[in-house]
């Protein structure tokens, strides 16, 4: 049984920049939630309330906005609106929510270290905190599926197209059936004449106490950090991996472009806003192509 998750947030976020000067990544909002509440939520939906939140200075809004604000909902109690009231109260009692702060940014290996005391020795989840994927069975929960049939290790995977591999961490492997491969092969963003598939690492993780130790062998590697990949490959000298192909799209948003599309696909999805946003665009688009002509 998966009873707790972390989840890394320490990151400076400097693929947004200047919105995350003073600001964390993880706080952007998609319309009107900030992307670690979706990260949040995936948690709580694949059954698991006890959540650690790595995170790290300029990082303080992420605490307050699952504290709770007093002034607020009675401000807000004031004016009856109780749609309001019911959101502020959902997300101060969704989980039990601790932190820890990462003091040195020394990549998600070093993050996921941070956790040893937290999680002992008990299997965990990990959800990259800038990932929100979109899915009808939570994506954790597919995950810990597939950790109670094969209790090992388990990472998700997705295909990426070929140019994009350098980008992520890779893995290689032979199929143990559909959507299951028994790994081989973990590379941290690799080349793409290097790269033994293009099947990437997407975010989340099953991970066993054993990556404990293998975290502490790692050498710092890409970017010159302590990567995950690199100790899970370490570990997977001595203990096998898994890895699951999910079924969910995946919204990076760290990134400004993916960022982008995500809102505008969130926003036409929401039923206040579909139609007058979809018509929105729809007349955007034909006014620009006019002047385009
Ligand atoms: C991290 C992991 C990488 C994974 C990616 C998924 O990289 O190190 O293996 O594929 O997340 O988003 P980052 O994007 O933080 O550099």
């Amino acid at each position: 049984m998966i009873k707790k998750a972390v989840i890394p947030a320490a990151g400076l976020g400097t693929r947004f920049l200047p919105a995350t000067k003073a600001q964390p990544k993880e706080m952007l909002p998609i319309i009107d939630t900030p992307t670690i509440q979706y990260v949040v939520q995936e948690c709580v939906d694949s059954g698991i309330e006890d959540i650690l939140i790595i995170s790290g200075k300029g990082k303080r809004s992420i605490e307050d906005h699952f504290d709770r604000n007093i002034e607020l909902e009675s401000r807000i109690q004031e004016k009856e609106d109780e749609a309001i009231y019911n959101q502020l109260r959902h997300i101060e009692n969704m989980a039990n929510i601790h932190f820890i702060r990462q003091k040195e940014l020394n990549g998600l290996g070093d993050a996921i270290y941070h956790a040893r005391f937290h999680c002992g020795n008990e299997p965990f989840a990990v959800l990259l905190g800038d990932t929100i994927i979109d899915s009808v069975i939570p994506v954790t929960q597919q995950l810990i599926d597939s950790y109670e049939q094969y209790q090992q290790t388990v990472i998700a995977v997705e295909t990426v197209p070929w140019e994009k591999v350098s980008r992520y961490g890779i893995v290689g492997g032979t199929k143990l059936s559909d959507k299951i491969l028994q790994l081989t092969e973990l590379i941290e963003k690799p080349d793409r004449d290097k790269a033994p598939s293009n099947l990437a690492i997407a975010g989340r993780y099953i991970l066993t106490p054993e990556i404990f130790p293998a975290l502490e062998k790692t050498q710092r590697g890409k970017g010159n950090e302590i990567q995950l990949t690199d100790a899970l490959r370490l570990m997977m000298k001595t203990e096998s991996i898994v890895a699951t192909q999910i079924e969910g799209k995946r919204y990076d948003i760290g990134n400004k472009l993916d960022f982008l599309k995500t809102t505008v696909e969130f926003a036409l999805r929401r039923k206040e806003f579909s139609k007058p946003f979809e018509q929105f665009l729809r007349e955007t688009i034909k006014r620009l192509d006019e002047q385009v002509k």
